[in-house]
């Protein structure tokens, strides 16, 4: 078996977790959909929760194993947990690193579930105190510590505003007070942006986005040092239930395999999209950390070798024709979801609950634009087409 250190990160991509199946000879790991594994013959010397041990699907399966030392070894980490979505990885690390009376900082606008976690549940149910700042902005974060924060959390970039955090900085903040860094870099994903190598302690993917890449299964992990992985493991994995299926597991282990081209690809349109949109009359604003315009542009070609395939905009139009343009479309998508191989848009309308802590121009609704794997003038020339209809 290679050597898992000497390898670059498309090798690891391909090779890291496979090995030849011993039984039949096949070149790949099968899909193991069992339940459960054949204990010893002393079961009483067990700990049945033991996460690194395959006894039952819950406390962790073959394929679960496998896609957690390839993940680890793409963050450069040495352990990851991988659970049944990226929610539930969320989840996950703020259940085991935040009790009672704790406080966490989280930027203001992240994914909704999160939101809604750190915003309602967490105070009203737990006592937990959350403060929701513009983690873009260093001194609003130093202005919210006190001295039970445990946790700042970031998403760079972040949903749907695509705005950026400088994660090194926002690192040496966490660190002088002694609280952890938690990173959502789903966006990135592993082969864009290193949180852990700028000093974050855990690194947060939605694997059902840019991972998996195929719009078919769902998956969360955490990635980071495995003290803190074994915690995660123990307190909200075994005893919480949102085990990942083997064949889910499976999936986005194939799906891996091809990030780096495809993360290459999605870069290069995006850019090229968000390039013909800035310069279209009818649109409003375009956000994507790729344009020389985007207000944390500089940060973002800091600590991101290429700026993904999300991007947000708006047009010089009312509801009504936000709601044409997205539906005249015919090679774009109207669905959720991001980071899948075909372009994927979002028309939210200007009623989000969140609408305060908006940059101005998203106050009356944005498109976020999932740019595929598509030839992007074929995207292009769709766009063009649904402009046209809506007399745009
Ligand atoms: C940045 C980010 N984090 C986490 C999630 C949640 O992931 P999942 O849908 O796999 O639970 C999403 C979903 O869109 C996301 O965009």
């Amino acid at each position: 078996m290679i050597d898992k250190n000497e390898i670059k990160f498309s090798t690891k991509c391909i090779h890291v977790g496979n090995d030849i199946d011993k039984e039949t000879g096949a070149i790949r790991r099968p899909i193991t959909m069992a339940n459960s594994y054949k204990l010893p013959y002393d079961a009483s010397t067990l700990n049945w929760s033991d996460p690194n041990n395959v006894i039952y699907t819950r406390t962790t399966s073959a394929n679960q194993l496998y896609l957690q030392e390839r993940l680890a070894a793409l963050e450069g980490a040495e352990d990851c947990v991988v659970l049944a979505s990226g929610v539930a990885a969320l989840a996950g690390v703020f259940f085991t690193f935040l009790d009672k009376d704790s406080h966490v900082i989280c930027s203001n606008v992240s994914y909704i579930a999160v939101y809604r976690l750190l915003n309602e549940y967490f105070p009203k149910k737990y006592g937990i105190e959350a403060t929701l700042v513009d983690t873009s902005n260093l001194n609003e974060i130093k202005r919210a510590i006190r001295p039970n924060t445990k946790l700042i959390h970031i998403e760079t970039p972040g949903n749907p505003t695509t705005r950026v955090s400088d994660i090194e900085e926002i690192a040496k903040i966490s660190k002088s007070i002694g609280a952890l860094l938690s990173v959502d870099s789903t966006f990135a994903s592993p082969f864009l942006q290193h949180p852990l190598s700028l000093g974050a302690d855990l690194v947060v993917h939605s694997l059902t986005k840019y991972i998996n890449g195929h719009g078919d299964a769902m998956g969360g992990a955490v990635i980071g040092r495995k003290e803190l992985i074994d915690k995660i493991k123990a307190e909200a994995m075994v005893n919480v239930g949102g085990a990942i299926s083997p064949f889910n597991a499976w999936l986005i282990m194939r799906g891996v395999v091809t990030l780096p081209l495809r993360m290459k690809q999605h870069s290069e349109s995006a850019l090229k999209i968000a390039q013909f949109l800035e310069s279209y009359p009818a649109v409003k604003f375009v956000a994507y950390p790729g344009l020389k315009s985007h207000p944390q542009h500089e940060i973002a070609k800091k600590q991101m070798s290429m700026y993904s395939g999300v991007l947000s905009f708006g047009l010089k139009a009312d509801v009504e024709t936000h709601n044409k343009f997205v539906n005249s479309l015919k090679l774009v998508i109207s669905a959720v979801s991001l980071g899948h191989d075909e372009s994927l848009i979002v028309y939210t309308g200007p009623n989000d609950e969140r609408n305060h802590f908006y940059p101005e121009e998203f106050k009356n609704g944005h498109l976020r634009f999932s740019v595929g794997l598509e030839d992007a003038d074929d995207i292009i020339n769709d766009l063009k087409q649904a402009f046209k209809k809506c007399g745009l």
